[in-house]
């Protein structure tokens, strides 16, 4: 077995905080356990409770629009969340849930050893950059810890607000590129604080 789906069977036992209470199902990730590219979306919705499937509803439906606007299916990125487990009623994930979560996704960071993170939102965003903005930052990249960090909006962002569904398509564009010139961008220092990075 995998030590991805070791962890698996870690996370489906966790109960650190009360959402273990409310979930029908624990929602990890799913992938290529080496995929270049891993998208950290915020958290599992209805569909995926119950499936226990990232990205599976409305919003899932528009990620797999984009990555085939970049050659890509489900099986050559990782997909996975902030939160691994539902809010009830979908409500923001809080702090303290965020915190007790986090253990996760660093072990499967350090599992799939990616090229690059795409956050998907401003909860996945605070969870690398605390203090950045979504507005300014999205579409940018920034290099931390010898991964490439690309800011975007999330998918369900364009079925609420139509307007960011072609800044959304626009800024996914932007990711082939960045990916072949990974190795090219420089690591940038914690002090230089920078809203924005790179070439783009
Ligand atoms: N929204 C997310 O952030 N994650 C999912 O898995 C589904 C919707």
């Amino acid at each position: 077995m995998s030590a991805l789906s070791e962890l698996y069977k870690e996370i489906a036992l966790c109960e650190d905080c009360e959402l273990a209470r409310h979930r029908t199902k624990v929602v990890p990730g799913e992938g290529s356990e080496d995929a270049d590219i891993l998208f950290i979306g915020e958290a599992p919705g209805w569909h995926e409770d119950q499936q226990g499937r990232p990205f599976v509803g409305p919003a899932g439906h528009f990620l797999d629009e984009l990555l085939h606007s970049i050659g890509l299916t489900r099986d050559d990125a990782y997909i996975a969340n902030v939160i691994k487990c539902r809010p009830p009623t979908n409500r923001d994930p809080l702090p303290s849930e965020m915190i007790a979560c986090r253990k996760w996704l660093d072990r499967q960071i350090e599992l799939i050893r990616p090229k690059m993170i795409v956050t998907l939102g401003r909860y996945s965003l605070a969870q690398f950059f605390p203090g950045s903005s979504i507005g300014k930052v999205h579409g940018t990249a920034r290099k931390k810890d010898g991964i490439i960090h690309f800011a975007m909006y999330h998918p369900a962002a364009a079925l609420h607000q139509q307007s960011l569904r072609k800044t959304i398509q626009e800024d996914m564009l932007k990711i082939p590129l960045l990916l072949a010139q990974a190795e090219e961008v420089e690591e940038v220092k914690e002090e230089h604080k920078p809203e924005q990075l790179s070439m783009f």
